[in-house]
């Protein structure tokens, strides 16, 4: 929950809110609804600004703007009675009126709800009936807020959810997710604690966590899902340790036993003579554990690229993630994936220059033509890496332009002689669907060698997702 007595909160509310010329606005996954009004009155022979922001917190993660209810409130603004809004600040002030359409902070993420729904819907008719669907949000949603990613995908009928960190799976419990959600990456013993308290799941990666594990979970209920190495070599415990491990955790009386799961290898094909053997080899596990009678509840292997192109690798959960964005690195006959986020930032200022013109660090660009260029307020610190730097192209006024000079911290420099018009406040398309430019993100990304997982987690803090 937010104070909307702080001043910094009702900043990021405004950044938000005139970023997104909307009224509805999500903030670190709290969605507000927010009107804003700025008068001018002479008091004392000056000229005095005054804002007024109306904010209302709504329901979390949930874009729920019902109209009735609006024009209701708007009713009740002050002097017409008492209102129903849960907060209402009437803020005579000086440091939001910096903050203006031009400001440096206009990169916005935006979320497409309709398409996250859309995703799932693809995931579910790629998998049988009996198939849980475990979404994976980790690394705050592959960067696209978790707390409104989770909260969309519970609602939609996701079943449970995977994190990587127990700090993960604590931001989702505070953002109100009620379903199932499994640390896949282990936890320290000294966090074991807060994974009971906050009814997390955790999962075994290394046999020798097991120990410390079961000793820092005392007299409490820890559930696990136990991870075996089927050939990545990072984490898993061996195929032929299993048995022993799964007799142990079910002799101890705080572990229970719930899952058992391992991870392809590669995230573009699951056609490959490496995923044959990794299905191999965990299928071999299963059938071990389950002669033995321990066959835990939920059994694991697919990503993405499994879920949507290999049945064999479904048992009887599957962990997709990336496709749930709307990428699936690799092909799949038939699936329709929609793209998730759009990263859209704007143009804020522009020069006219003639030819032999330096743009930006290290004079790595030099104009050949008189040149019109844009300062985009977003830079690396927003997640559009150094590597665009001369290569990356974004979409403005239905048209790809290329960026010139290297990507700054905060600001990038792209040119925009070829377009006819442009005006400062222009929309600028960095990847996505939007304003007749289609920049689809796995293109992006090769634009500077990555994938579009990287491309996706690296969009910085400073960046509003708005769901929409
Ligand atoms: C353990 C685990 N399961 C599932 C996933 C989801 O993979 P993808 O995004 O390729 O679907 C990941 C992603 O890295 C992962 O680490």
């Amino acid at each position: 929950m937010h104070d909307l007595d702080d001043v910094a909160v009702l900043q990021d509310l405004l950044v938000i809110a005139f970023a997104g010329d909307d009224s509805a606005v999500d903030l670190d996954g709290d969605s507000f609804f927010c009107q804003v009004e700025i008068s001018e009155q002479v008091a004392n022979g000056s000229a005095v600004r005054e804002l007024v922001i109306f904010a209302v917190e709504l329901q979390p993660h949930r874009k729920t703007i019902n109209r009735a209810w609006w024009q209701y409130n708007r009713a009740n603004l002050p002097g017409a009675g008492p209102s129903e809004f849960t907060s209402l600040i009437r803020f005579g002030t000086r440091p939001l009126l910096s903050v203006n359409r031009r400001s440096p902070h206009r990169t916005v993420a935006y979320i497409d709800e309709a398409g996250l729904r859309a995703n799932l819907r693809e995931v579910r008719a790629a998998t049988a009936s009996g198939v849980a669907v475990m979404a994976v949000v980790k690394a705050d949603a592959y960067g696209h807020g978790a707390a409104q990613v989770a909260g969309v995908l519970e609602d939609a009928g996701a079943d449970s959810f995977g994190v990587a960190t127990v700090d993960e799976g604590l931001e989702l419990r505070a953002a109100g997710i009620r379903h199932p959600i499994l640390v896949l990456y282990g936890t320290d013993p000294s966090r074991v604690a807060d994974a009971i308290g906050a009814d997390l799941a955790v999962s075994i990666v290394d046999a020798e966590e097991l120990e410390p594990m079961i000793e820092a979970v005392g007299a409490g209920h820890l559930v696990v899902h136990l991870e075996v190495d089927t050939g990545m070599t990072r984490l898993g415990v061996r195929p032929q340790e299993v048995g022993l491990l799964a007799d142990r955790i079910r002799r101890a009386a705080g572990l229970e036993l719930a899952g058992l799961f391992s991870h392809l290898g590669n995230a573009d094909s699951a056609h490959t003579d490496f995923a044959d053997a990794q299905v191999e080899i965990f299928r071999d596990v299963v059938a071990t554990l389950d002669g033995a009678g321990m066959l835990p509840t939920h059994v694991h292997l697919a990503n993405s690229v499994g879920t949507l192109t290999r049945a064999d690798t479904h048992w009887n959960m599957v962990r997709p993630g990336v496709c749930l964005y709307g990428v699936l690195p690799g092909t799949a006959a038939g699936i329709i994936l929609t793209p998730v986020m759009t990263l859209e930032t704007t143009v804020w200022r522009l020069w006219e220059v003639p030819v032999g013109r330096h743009v930006g660090y290290d004079q790595t660009f030099v104009t050949q033509r008189p040149t019109r260029i844009a300062v985009l307020p977003m830079g690396y610190a927003d997640g559009y890496g150094r590597g665009f730097s001369n290569r990356g192209e974004v979409g403005v006024r239905g048209r790809r332009v290329p960026v010139i000079g290297r990507v700054c911290m905060d600001v990038t420099m792209v040119d925009v002689s070829d377009l006819e018009d442009v005006a400062v406040g222009d929309p600028v398309v960095v990847w996505g669907n939007a304003h007749g430019v289609a920049l689809p993100v796995d293109e992006v990304a090769r634009a500077c060698d990555t994938i579009p997982y990287e491309v996706f987690t690296r969009v910085g803090r400073r960046v509003p997702r708005v769901i929409r």
